[in-house]
């Protein structure tokens, strides 16, 4: 699977071309999943254009609430609405720059859930972090909060994504190995808890993925797809990301 993380990125002027590029090749046959990941505000219009195309449309976020006086917020079932299948949750961007804690990103990922959509929960490690040899502890406490809250179950029906914050936007891209084991701790970690949902669970990889260093990152076993966030702004880039997780 590969999504794109288009984040606040784009105007319909340059969307539109983005889109269509996307859907035509797809349509010539790329075997991936693909996932694109807008602004809200252009999910009615993107929501119409992907129709049977067979690509999935996802929100970058959602609020923690059903509903209510939350101005500015943006429910699971608004999503629904606009067939949305995905949601990004806890985000490292969330994270780090709207005060995310992990307790929030555990309730939105338990509203992603309730209310029908597939969290895409992202997890990963600052550079101190990994430099102080906590990458695992980071990923575990990260993981095992949502775990607690939504129980292994709810993820039967999610993806998580592996951002190592160093390598978000940054050029600078985990080598496959690096990934691969933080991507095969995850794996060990939910099957702690259940077996099955960690063999079948797609765990992608985020954090400069490009066209050239894509095919390298998929190869790894446990590293079953991508979450693009830059290069997935450049339709030749993208494309060619998704051609390489055959
Ligand atoms: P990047 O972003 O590909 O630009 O590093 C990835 C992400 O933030 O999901």
């Amino acid at each position: 699977m590969v999504a794109a993380n288009w984040k606040m990125n784009g105007t319909l002027v340059t969307i539109r071309p983005l889109l269509k590029k996307i859907i035509d090749e797809k349509q010539a046959g790329i075997r991936a999943e693909i996932a694109i990941c807008p602004p809200f505000v252009y999910l009615d219009e993107i929501s119409r254009q992907l129709d049977a195309t067979g690509i999935f449309l996802g929100a970058q976020n959602l609020s923690q609430h059903e509903s209510g006086a939350y101005t500015g917020e943006v429910s699971a079932k608004m999503l629904r609405d606009y067939n949305c299948r995905y949601v990004i949750v806890g985000h490292s961007e969330r994270r780090t720059l709207y005060g995310e804690t992990d307790e929030l990103v555990a309730n939105k990922f338990a509203c992603a859930v309730a209310g029908g959509l597939t969290p895409i929960l992202c997890i990963g490690e600052y550079l101190e972090e990994r430099e102080a040899g906590d990458t695992e502890s980071v990923i575990a406490r990260q993981l095992d909060t949502v775990i607690d809250k939504s129980g292994i179950s709810a993820f039967a029906n999610a993806v998580i994504a592996y951002e190592p914050v160093w390598a978000i936007g940054t050029g600078k891209t985990a080598t496959p190995e690096q990934a691969e084991e933080i991507h095969a701790f995850i794996r060990l970690r939910l099957a702690r808890h259940d077996d099955k949902v960690a063999d079948t669970i797609r765990i992608v990889y985020g954090g400069s993925i490009k066209a050239i260093n894509a095919e390298e990152l998929f190869t790894m076993a446990d590293i079953d797809g991508g979450l693009v966030g830059g290069a997935s702004l450049n339709a030749d880039d993208f494309l060619t990301i998704c051609h390489a997780a055959r």
